[in-house]
């Protein structure tokens, strides 16, 4: 059995101090939510205040993106072991926003994912098509491409300690969630395409869906056999829809 795992990607919100108000409304929420992975990545500039709030709690930290060396003259970015310092159990690579927008490639997200790993924090590896992938009829070759190229670097007994999310691109931020039957399409998909790059570890890997996932829809999307997790955007901002997302009920 996989053992769901909810995360929130704050993305570019919440200062620290609203980071550490969320915690105090949400902890008590989810206080109880004993049989989940409930993992929070804020700003780099809200991860130290927030780990001291999470202290004695189950919820994780993560962030949302590294640097896959450990240090040197990398102006603005933010080392492996920086982050492992800090209490990070997980962190976001791959996301779509920083491959559309920073230009980053499954060869240098490869390099994070490995780094990471080094440093005994699980990355979350983000893969997902565009609306024009889609219907180009693309979708399977574009996340086979990119699960292939980003995972290039994990060897199979790590393979377990890898998060996969897929995100179509269409679905994030616009509201326009897939529907639980076109995610397990893909997540079928993806969990067939670890089955060939790891074996049977694959098995264990947790594959996350992304995009516009609200209290109403994680409870369908969830029951999906190969669905094992969310990774939310706008949503996980307010502590009580992400509760209700950390507590989803399924038949
Ligand atoms: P939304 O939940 O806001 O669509 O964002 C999804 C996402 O990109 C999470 O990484």
């Amino acid at each position: 059995m996989r053992r769901p795992i909810l995360a929130a990607n704050w993305k570019m919100h919440k200062t620290a101090e609203e980071a550490r108000a969320f915690a105090d409304a949400f902890l008590p929420r989810v206080a109880d939510a004993d049989d989940v992975d409930i993992v929070i990545a804020p700003p780099f500039t809200a991860l130290e205040s927030l780990a001291w709030t999470l202290r004695g709690s189950s919820v994780a930290l993560a962030a949302q993106n590294v640097h896959p060396e450990e240090k040197g003259a990398f102006t603005g970015e933010i080392a492996p072991g920086m982050l492992q310092a800090l209490g990070c159990r997980y962190t976001i690579v791959g996301h779509s926003e920083r491959r559309a927008l920073f230009g980053e490639d499954d060869a240098f997200v490869a390099r994070k994912a490995a780094a990471l790993l080094a440093r005994d924090i699980r990355p979350i590896v983000c893969v997902g098509e565009t609306l024009e992938q889609r219907e180009a009829d693309r979708t399977f070759d574009v996340v086979r491409g990119q699960l292939e190229g980003s995972l290039a670097s994990v060897p199979k007994a790590r393979a377990e300690q890898v998060v996969v999310a897929y995100e179509p691109v269409w679905a994030i931020g616009t509201g326009r969630t897939a529907t639980p039957e076109t995610a397990q399409e893909v997540h079928a998909f993806i969990r067939e395409t670890l089955v060939r790059l790891f074996g049977e570890a694959a098995d264990s890997v947790r594959i996350q869906y992304g995009g516009s996932v609200k209290p109403d829809n994680v409870d369908a999307l969830m029951a999906q056999a190969d669905i094992d997790g969310a990774l939310v955007g706008g949503a996980s901002l307010d502590p009580e829809a992400f509760a209700r997302i950390a507590r989803f009920e399924t038949p």
